[in-house]
């Protein structure tokens, strides 16, 4: 039995197909109703495990599966169903589901009403490290992500790794980019723990989640609105989001998985952190051979930097007009609001490609 880890007024519970601290958690809090927001996939694979082991009936709201359904039009279909279910100040939303699930309908939980509670239940590697944790919530505006929204953290998050056994080879390694992350922002010693022998076959144990949720915990405890060290999560971000962004808009590379495309990020912001910060060469050729080991190779034509450079103006941490990058100075020592040029940028695609 792992203890939960509390932070602000949400509790993270390690959960193994027992739910019985949700359920007595919504017996405590006298909600008038529960729904559940689930997509396409995590209908089938995960909502008879949880309405099997609760002792009360639920209203399940359906959405599609996919970034394409995070926008403005399925929080629509989502508040109108919530309204025509009969959904009031006093009712609680379950999101069941990926990050698609868990940022929209947190989205849609926050703004109903001016904002009724909500229990996130994570069901991909990606959403139980980051995405259900920490409070973002929100949707894409058209090609742009995560444009709208706000912050606002659910009551609480539970975490079963059994989810994790439908979920696909891919869908996990999209969720190691971020436990990667997690480790080059925090610490040597948790940068080892991830990457030293075999240890990236078992992304999805339960300890190396737990530490990963630790991580962005602490981050999110220090900084809940992104003034500060939040920033750092955003670590192979700036030119990910970007290089994902172009990746579903334009067919000369397949559309990647949002781990896949902050995977590239990752080595092409550590390339950049070795040119412009004491991030060592050796540390910078580390995490490409690591991230190489994981992930296949995408290979951008010269054609594609210019685009992918004009879509990080987008980026959410631009200010005053101006891309803001975090780097390394070294493991476990982030930079916030760096310049990089353009030029350097080109570079960093080159060193990738290479
Ligand atoms: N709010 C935050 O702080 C934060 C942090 C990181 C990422 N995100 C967001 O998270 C999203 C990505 O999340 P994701 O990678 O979980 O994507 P996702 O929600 O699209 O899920 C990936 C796929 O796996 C399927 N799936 C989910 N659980 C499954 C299961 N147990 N078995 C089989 N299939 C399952 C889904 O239906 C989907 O097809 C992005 O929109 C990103 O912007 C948010
Ligand atoms: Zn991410």
């Amino acid at each position: 039995m792992i203890n939960p880890i509390t932070y602000n007024t949400c509790s993270i519970h390690f959960v193994n197909q027992d739910f019985t601290v949700l359920d007595a958690y919504i017996h405590k809090q006298n909600y008038s109703k529960v729904f559940v927001l689930v997509d396409n996939n995590t209908h089938i694979h995960c909502l008879p495990l949880l309405t099997e082991r609760l002792s009360i009936s639920v209203d399940v709201i359906r959405i599609e599966s996919g970034e394409e359904t995070k926008n403005i039009t399925t929080s629509l279909q989502v508040w109108e169903a919530l309204s025509n279910l009969g959904a009031d100040k006093k009712s609680l939303l379950i999101n069941l589901g990926g990050g698609v699930v868990t940022d929209l309908g947190g989205f849609v939980a926050s703004t109903f009403r001016r904002g009724i509670d909500y229990i996130n239940i994570p069901t991909t590697l990606l959403a139980m490290v980051d995405a259900a944790i920490g409070g973002k919530t929100g949707v894409d505006l058209g090609n742009l992500k995560n444009q709208i929204g706000l912050v606002r953290n659910p009551k609480m998050v539970l975490i079963d790794t059994f989810f994790l056994k439908t979920l696909s080879e891919d869908e996990k390694k999209s969720g190691m980019a971020e436990m990667l992350k997690h480790g080059l922002i925090d610490s040597k010693k948790h940068w080892l723990q991830l990457t030293k022998g075999n240890m990236l076959s078992n992304a999805n144990s339960l300890p190396l989640i737990y530490d990963s949720i630790q991580i962005k915990k602490q981050i999110v405890t220090q900084d809940p609105s992104e003034d500060g060290i939040r920033k750092a999560l955003n670590f192979g971000h700036t030119l990910g989001h970007a290089i994902e962004t172009y990746a579903l808009s334009k067919k000369e590379i397949k559309p990647l998985l949002h781990g896949e495309a902050v995977a590239i990020g990752i080595i092409m912001e550590s390339y950049i952190s070795s040119k412009l910060t004491s991030f060592s060469v050796k540390d910078c050729d580390e995490v490409k051979r690591v991230i190489l080991s994981q992930f296949k190779q995408v290979i951008f034509p010269e054609s594609s930097y210019k685009d992918i450079i004009e879509l990080t103006a987008f980026d959410k941490k631009n200010t005053f007009g101006n891309v803001n990058f975090v780097l390394l100075e070294d493991i476990g020592k982030p930079k916030l609001d760096c310049r990089v040029d353009k030029s350097l940028i080109i570079e960093a695609f080159k060193f990738y490609n290479s």
